[in-house]
């Protein structure tokens, strides 16, 4: 390789930079960092151990700069994200994991701290990231993931596989429709813990190009009011709970008091709980399955 035809790093990656800026990429040092590292298969951390780059990365990072300048996610270009320190494979039709959601993730693995070898189900799993996240952090878990949608099934179905190559625990991937009365009826009454994060955006509500263009749209949006999955997902969710057991949802910053409405209406659920995001907006709710028996309740009906 030719010396004089390469260059510092830290000078392509704030080239970069400016023209993220330019195209209104929300976080573009970050972005940038990530594509070279990328480029160099190495972690972010270690870009500061390389001074020097060759054309053929400069290249390469061009064109991925150029792409992500065209609003392509960051993780539909590098091909991964991560939850809860979990790699997962990401790309056109399923939707991208969000740095949020580990606030979900964190609330579950903190209920689970309180059980042994807990039943967990992950609703609508998209690229299975939370339900591995889960297995991940609690091997000892039998985990359950639903999802409606066959290509994101089949991201799934891909990471899940990943992991369990690597020697984890294989969460069980279910094709299903959170709003089907019978889905999983055979664990009714047996999690430890529900997560989901499902659909929740508002039709009419305005999102980044990023979104727009490359989230699978029946991902993301739920109707007008962003509220018609939810209630299937409280409706599902209570129904497999154990006494005891704890169910998260995540919502839109407008459902700081619909969800936890909806929750405190099931009379077999208390605790009920609203939690923000690190940037202080309503973002998810949490309850409680009642112990029926301390609380005095008739255990006919126990599903309401
Ligand atoms: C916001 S994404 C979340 C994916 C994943 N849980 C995450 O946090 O990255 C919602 C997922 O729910 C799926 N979904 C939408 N409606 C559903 C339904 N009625 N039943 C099951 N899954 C559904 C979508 O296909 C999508 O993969």
């Amino acid at each position: 390789m030719n010396r004089a035809s390469r260059q510092p790093l830290r000078l392509v990656v704030r080239e970069a930079e400016r023209i993220l800026t330019g195209a209104g990429v929300g976080s573009p040092r970050v972005d940038a960092e990530e594509l070279a590292a990328y480029v160099l298969g190495v972690r972010r951390s270690r870009l500061p151990m390389v001074p020097l780059v060759d054309s053929p990365v400069i290249e390469s990072l061009r064109r991925l700069v150029t792409e992500r300048a065209r609003r392509v996610p960051l993780q539909h270009l590098t091909g991964r994200a991560t939850m809860g320190g979990v790699e997962v494979a990401v790309g056109p039709g399923v939707f991208v994991p969000r740095p949020e959601t580990e606030l979900l993730l964190e609330w579950g693995l903190a209920l689970l701290r309180g059980f042994t070898a807990p039943l967990v189900v992950d609703l609508c799993t998209g690229s299975g990231a939370l339900a591995l996240a889960v297995a991940h952090a609690r091997p000892d878990a039998e985990v359950h993931a639903v999802e409606v949608d066959p290509v994101a099934l089949s991201w799934a179905r891909r990471n899940v596989d990943a992991r369990a190559d690597a020697g984890e625990t294989a969460v069980r991937l279910h094709s299903g429709n959170v709003g089907d009365p019978t889905l999983l009826a055979q664990l009714d009454g047996t999690a430890h813990l529900v997560l989901c994060n499902p659909p929740y955006v508002p039709a009419n509500a305005e999102v980044a190009p990023e979104v727009a263009r490359h989230d699978p749209p029946a991902a993301v949006f739920a109707g007008p009011d962003g509220l018609t999955v939810i209630p299937e997902v409280v409706r599902t969710g209570t129904r497999l709970l154990r006494e005891g057991g704890g169910i998260a949802i995540e919502h839109d910053d407008s459902h700081g008091e619909a969800v936890p409405a909806l929750l405190t209406a099931r009379r077999v659920l208390t605790a009920v709980t609203e939690h923000a995001d690190l940037a202080g907006r309503p973002r998810f709710a949490t309850a409680l399955r009642r112990m029926l028996e301390s609380a005095g309740l008739p255990r006919s009906g126990i599903d309401r």
